[in-house]
């Protein structure tokens, strides 16, 4: 059985298994214990270590890592989190999960992030919380105003869902003191199948999370199991991670170096690879920090270069449609305008650990006579 199935060129992103999932997989299967355990408990460990924080909290997904993060920031009702439009849905809807109001940002357009000017901008006296969007793995810095915000008891909340194993100023995403999400699903840096994790900033923040992700129950697995009762303490969700995620997330992040390394090196390949082609501006997701996640460039006649590519089977992605556009966000539409500039021209290259120099080169081969076919017929 091959446990690494290379994608077709028509894939715009994909998993890379280094071969030992299978096996944990099957270890936690035969040994019939699916929900939380120790297996979930180790991965939680061995992340912190990775990181080098004292505690991770393992959840189902990026999206119940920060649905779990606001609950456990006491972000709610009538609270207003200053959140980029530039971003997954999940962000925005996870911001609505709480009942809290997205306040949408704009962001600069040769990093697609928001910036700590865009964000002083953007605060107003409802504003609880900033939830900055590590886009394509680039760690977003606002420590010119993390003074500001902490005087009026403004969090910073990171969706890092793109960013894992990513630096800012040499430390690791998820040990500068905010309150970190990242996303272990099918094509993240690392993957779970489905999965995510919350750095917390706090023992206390990490005891909450915890009980957030059982239901709100207090007491640990461990301690249930030997007790005739367990206490409900607050509100909470069916959010803890299934020991079978954990095993495959074990399994990848023996492998974390080599992925850091593959990475970079296919990211970097791509930029110079890029630089001679008129017209492409890449967005610079600072590979000498960042672990990427994506490789994005913009272009004028976005649709059509992307119909183009398609056409001759290169799997080109947008990422994203802008949320502030979306019929399920329109109430708290803003103007703005680098986002609406940039939602035009943006396109995702094909960005996966399967990669050769060989498909970048088709890649970008193909953007090349895209551009021309497309210029040509403008
Ligand atoms: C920026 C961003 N935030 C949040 C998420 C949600 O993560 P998950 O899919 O694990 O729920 C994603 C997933 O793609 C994402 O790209």
């Amino acid at each position: 059985m091959t446990t690494n199935a290379r994608p077709d060129a028509g894939r715009n992103a994909s998993p890379y298994l280094y071969g030992p999932e299978s096996s944990a997989v099957a270890a936690v299967l035969e040994a019939g214990q699916y929900g939380h355990s120790s297996v979930v408990e180790e991965f939680e460990r061995r992340i912190a270590d990775y990181l080098g924080v004292p505690e991770a909290v393992a959840v189902t997904s990026g999206t119940a890592a920060l649905h779990t993060a606001l609950l456990a920031a006491d972000v709610g009702p009538g609270d207003e989190v200053i959140v980029p439009s530039m971003t997954f849905c999940a962000s925005v809807q996870a911001v609505l999960a709480v009942g809290a109001t997205p306040r949408f940002v704009d962001v600069d357009p040769a990093t697609l992030c928001i910036t700590a000017d865009l964000v002083r901008d953007a605060v107003t006296d409802s504003t609880i919380a900033v939830m900055p969007v590590l886009f394509g793995g680039r760690a977003v810095d606002l420590s010119a105003i993390s003074d500001e915000l902490t005087e009026r008891g403004i969090a910073v909340i990171e969706d890092a869902a793109h960013a894992f194993g990513s630096r800012t100023g040499g430390r690791r995403v998820g040990t500068t003191g905010d309150l970190t999400c990242f996303s272990f699903g099918p094509i993240k840096n690392l993957t779970c199948g489905q999965g995510g994790m919350l750095i917390p900033r706090t023992p206390q923040e990490a005891q909450r999370a915890r009980a957030i992700r059982l239901l709100g129950v207090v007491q640990s697995q461990g301690e249930r199991a030997t007790a005739t009762t367990y206490t409900v303490g607050a509100y909470g969700l069916r959010y803890q991670m299934s020991g079978i995620n954990a095993a495959i997330g074990l399994a990848q992040l023996d492998h974390v170096q080599h992925m850091e390394e593959v990475r970079r090196s296919l990211w970097r390949a791509y930029r110079d690879a890029l630089a001679s082609l008129d017209g492409v501006t890449v967005v610079d997701v600072d590979p000498e920090q960042s672990v990427p996640h994506l490789c994005q460039v913009r272009v004028a006649l976005r649709d059509e270069v992307f119909t183009e590519m398609r056409a001759q089977g290169i799997g080109i992605g947008v990422h994203y449609p802008p949320n502030h556009l979306q019929p399920a966000f329109a109430q708290w539409h803003r103007r703005l305008p680098a986002t609406e500039q940039v939602a035009g021209e943006i396109l995702t290259l094909p960005f996966h650990q399967h990669l050769t120099p060989a498909d970048i080169a088709k890649t970008v081969a193909a953007l090349a006579r895209s551009l021309k076919t497309v210029e040509a017929a403008a």
